[in-house]
């Protein structure tokens, strides 16, 4: 049977057939939905649902018990039982950032640290499109492949204020085995002409600035915080933030200047790294990054929440947090999880 779908606070509905989930029938609607994984992991496309049922194929994995408590759905799995009503919690500004399909062209190529490459995109020169790509501090991009794979990578700075040509950078963890990575670090012509859809995801700053907020980082999973902090540096920030880099070893903190005097000249920022395999005379926090979090901060309730990184941190982050009392109304994240090398219903 066909159901309708509506989102609150729009005049959006549509319509799910029996075969469909809500995430695609809502992308068959052109509706600029947030999505990720498309398979239950990453939570990228956690909506709330505020009146109806709906059956899952198997338990959501990317839900922790707190969230489905709060009636949290993810729509990638999510089929109708009932006509459903939806917060999609999302700033209607979002609505007017459609992700496009653009080239770009690399402007620099650099190491940030020994395994993380810093890449800098611009849209060629005379596009008609260059002005008009923008994206919230926090949101990513999908890099397409020749071959039709996507890599997504968070952009790492907050968009130029006036540019009309706005650079994009990106930080790229070069793991062993890493397709596009290896790629890019070694056998990517100089000034190359990429491919991208953009800017994707749920993950920005939300207009919670009278919460006390952490930002957990975990390796270049700093990237889209640091995007965040960029924008809030601009401003006069009400918001007071604690922000928490969880990496191996010293060597891996490729940032830690900037956000070191960032957080000297901001009285609002606190700034934690968090070494996991700290090396002998190193006299800052160690261990799990969530775990340091919960040191200083072991009840979590009227913060919010930011979390962007490895999916096993995000994870034990999302649930350690909410057992501390954190609201998953204010729980925001990015998991990192790997490419799927297919992406049904994006050809
Ligand atoms: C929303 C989002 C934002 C992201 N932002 C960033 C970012 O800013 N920076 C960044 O570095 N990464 C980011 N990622 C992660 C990145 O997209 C993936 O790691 C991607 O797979 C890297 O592509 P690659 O071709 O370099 O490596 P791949 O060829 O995809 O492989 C990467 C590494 O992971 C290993 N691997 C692959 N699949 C698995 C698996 N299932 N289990 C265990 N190991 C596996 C490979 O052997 C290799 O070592 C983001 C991911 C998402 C979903
Ligand atoms: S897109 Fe639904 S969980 Fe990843």
């Amino acid at each position: 049977m066909t159901h309708r779908v509506r989102l609150a606070g729009r005049e959006t509905v549509f319509e799910v057939s029996p075969d469909e989930t809500v995430l695609q029938a809502g992308l068959r609607h052109h509706l600029a939905l947030p999505f990720g994984c498309q398979s239950g992991g990453c939570a990228s496309c956690r909506v709330r649902k505020l009146e109806g049922l709906v059956e899952y194929p198997f338990p959501p994995p990317g839900l922790s018990a707190a969230e489905v408590e709060a009636g949290y759905i993810l729509m990638c799995l999510a089929r109708p039982r009932s006509d459903l009503l939806l917060d999609l919690h999302q700033p209607p500004q979002l609505d007017a950032l459609r992700p496009r399909q653009l080239p770009c062209r690399v402007q620099s190529r650099t190491w940030l640290a020994h395994d993380v490459l810093g890449l800098s995109l611009k849209l060629p020169r005379g596009s008609a499109s260059a002005g008009a790509f923008t994206w919230m501090p926090g949101q990513y991009i999908d890099l397409l492949l020749d071959d039709g794979r996507r890599r997504s990578f968070s952009l790492a700075n907050a968009p130029q204020v006036d540019a009309t040509n706005p650079t994009l950078e990106l930080h790229i963890r070069v793991a062993p085995g890493g397709r596009f990575a290896q790629w890019a670090a070694h056998e990517m012509p100089e000034r190359a002409i990429l491919r991208f859809e953009g800017p994707l995801g749920a993950f920005y700053l939300r207009d919670d600035a009278a919460r006390p907020t952490v930002m957990v980082a975990g390796g270049t999973g700093i990237a889209p915080i640091h995007a965040m902090l960029e924008a809030l540096t601009r401003d006069a920030c009400e918001r007071r933030v604690y922000l928490y880099w969880g990496v191996r070893a010293q060597r891996d903190l490729y940032l830690h200047e900037r956000l070191t005097q960032w957080s000297r000249r901001h009285a609002w920022l606190r700034y934690v790294p968090v070494l996991s395999e700290p090396e002998p005379g190193w006299d800052g926090a160690t261990g799990l990054v969530h775990e340091a979090v919960l040191r200083a901060h072991p009840v979590l309730r009227g913060f919010a929440a930011y979390l962007s990184g490895p999916p096993a941190m995000v994870r034990a982050g999302k649930q350690a947090f909410a057992a501390a009392g954190l609201d998953a109304d204010h729980l925001f994240y990015d998991s990192f999880d790997y490419a799927h090398e297919t992406w049904p219903g994006m050809a």
